[in-house]
C-alpha cells in the first residue's frame, strides 16, 4: 500500500472528482473530510464502498492530527463570489481560518506533509496581462478572492519560519461532472457550464449575464484532479503557485450558443472579471502537467444524453 493522504472538502464538486482520480490512478489510502455544507454524499456514493477510502462526515476544524498523512489536498471552502459579499464571517471561517487550523497543526506536530492548496484565478481580478502569468499583480474584486489570496500569503509568510511544503493551484473556471448541486443553496453561483446544462435539461432559457462578451478559461475537473496529483508528487519543496487553466477562452455568449438557441440576457454582476485566460506554461514546464479535456466535446456529450 502507498501513501496515506487527506482530502478536505471531499464531497464537493472538485474534491469528489479528485477522490475518483486518486482511487483510480494511485494505490494511496485516502481519508476524506466533509461537513456537507455545500457538498453532497451523492458525489462520493460509489467511492464509499472502496476499502482504501474512509469518509469522515465532520467539520475539518475537528481534524486533530496530520501525523498519518504524507499529503494533504485542501479543497474545503465556501467557494462562491456573490455570497461572500454578505455572509462575510462564514466565508472567512471556511476560506481562511480552516486553512490556518491545518497550518497550525503542522507547526504543533512538527510534521509538514505536502500541502496542495486549491487557490483561485479570482485573485487576478481584471488582469493586465492576457494570457495571465502567475506574476500578474493581485486585484481581488470580492471577499472570496481576497480570502483565497490571504491563504496563499499565510503559506508564504509562515514558510519563512517553518518548513511548510506547499503548492497552490490557482484554478481558472472549472466544469465537469457534479459541478451543479441542485441541493446547494449557493448553486446559482456555481460554474456557468453546469448551470447552463441544468437549465437546458429543464427546458428553461439560459441566462447570459451582461452582453455575454466576458470570456472564461474553462478547465475540466479531471484536468484539475491530475494537476493536484502532479503537485502532490513533485519531488522537492517549491512553495509556489501555479495557474491551472486550459490556456484558451470561450465567451459566455458562445458557450450559450453552443448549448442552444434558447437564451436571454440579465444584468452583469459586480465582482466578476471580464476575462480569465491562463498562461499555464509554468505548470506545464515544472509539474509536467497538461490539460487534455476539450470543452466542446464535453458539452456535446452532455447534450446527446
Ligand atoms: N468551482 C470553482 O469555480 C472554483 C474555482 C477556483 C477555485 N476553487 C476552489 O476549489 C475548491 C473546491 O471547490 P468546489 O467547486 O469543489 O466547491 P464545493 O462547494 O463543491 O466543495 C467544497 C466542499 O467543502 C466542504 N466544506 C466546506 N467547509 C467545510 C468545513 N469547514 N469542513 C469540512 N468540509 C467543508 C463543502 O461541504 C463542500 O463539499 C475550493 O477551495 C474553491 O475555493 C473552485
Amino acid at each position: 500500500m502507498g501513501h496515506k493522504v487527506l482530502i478536505t472538502g471531499v464531497a464537493g464538486f472538485i474534491g469528489s472528482n479528485l477522490l475518483d482520480y486518486l482511487l483510480k490512478e494511485t494505490d494511496w489510502i485516502i481519508d476524506g473530510y466533509d461537513n456537507l455544507s455545500t457538498g453532497s454524499i451523492a458525489n462520493i456514493q460509489p467511492a464509499l464502498s472502496e476499502e482504501r477510502f474512509t469518509f469522515v462526515e465532520k467539520d475539518a476544524f475537528e481534524i486533530e492530527s496530520l501525523k498519518p498523512y504524507s499529503k494533504i489536498f485542501h479543497l474545503a471552502a465556501l467557494p462562491r463570489i456573490q455570497p461572500s459579499f454578505e455572509l462575510i464571517n462564514d466565508h472567512i471561517k471556511a476560506n481562511v481560518l480552516l486553512a490556518c487550523h491545518i497550518i497550525e497543526l503542522m507547526i504543533k506536530e512538527d510534521h509538514y506533509p505536502r500541502f496542495v492548496y486549491s487557490g483561485s484565478s479570482a485573485i487576478y481580478g481584471t488582469p493586465t496581462q492576457i494570457p495571465t502569468p502567475e506574476t500578474e499583480r493581485i486585484d481581488c474584486l470580492s471577499p472570496y478572492a481576497f480570502q483565497k489570496y490571504e491563504v496563499e500569503r499565510y503559506l508564504e509568510l509562515i514558510a519563512t519560519r517553518y518548513p511548510i511544503d506547499f503548492i497552490t493551484l490557482r484554478y481558472f473556471n472549472p466544469y465537469g461532472p457534479r459541478s451543479f448541486n441542485p441541493a446547494n443553496s449557493f448553486n446559482a453561483y456555481s460554474s456557468v457550464v453546469g448551470i447552463f446544462l441544468n437549465r437546458f435539461n429543464e427546458g428553461k432559457p439560459l441566462l447570459v449575464t451582461g452582453d455575454g462578451s466576458q470570456e472564461r478559461d474553462f478547465i475540466h475537473v479531471r484536468d484539475l484532479a491530475s494537476a493536484n496529483y502532479k503537485a502532490s508528487i513533485y519531488p522537492k519543496t517549491i512553495n509556489t503557485s501555479f495557474n491551472i487553466g486550459f490556456g484558451s477562452t470561450t465567451s459566455i455568449l458562445a458557450l450559450a450558443q453552443l448549448i442552444g438557441s434558447n437564451y436571454s440576457f440579465i444584468d452583469k454582476r459586480e465582482g466578476e472579471a471580464d476575462i480569465t485566460f491562463a498562461d499555464n506554461s509554468k505548470a506545464k514546464a515544472i509539474l509536467d502537467w497538461t490539460p487534455t479535456q476539450n470543452l466542446r466535446e464535453y458539452i456535446l456529450s452532455q447534450l446527446s444524453k
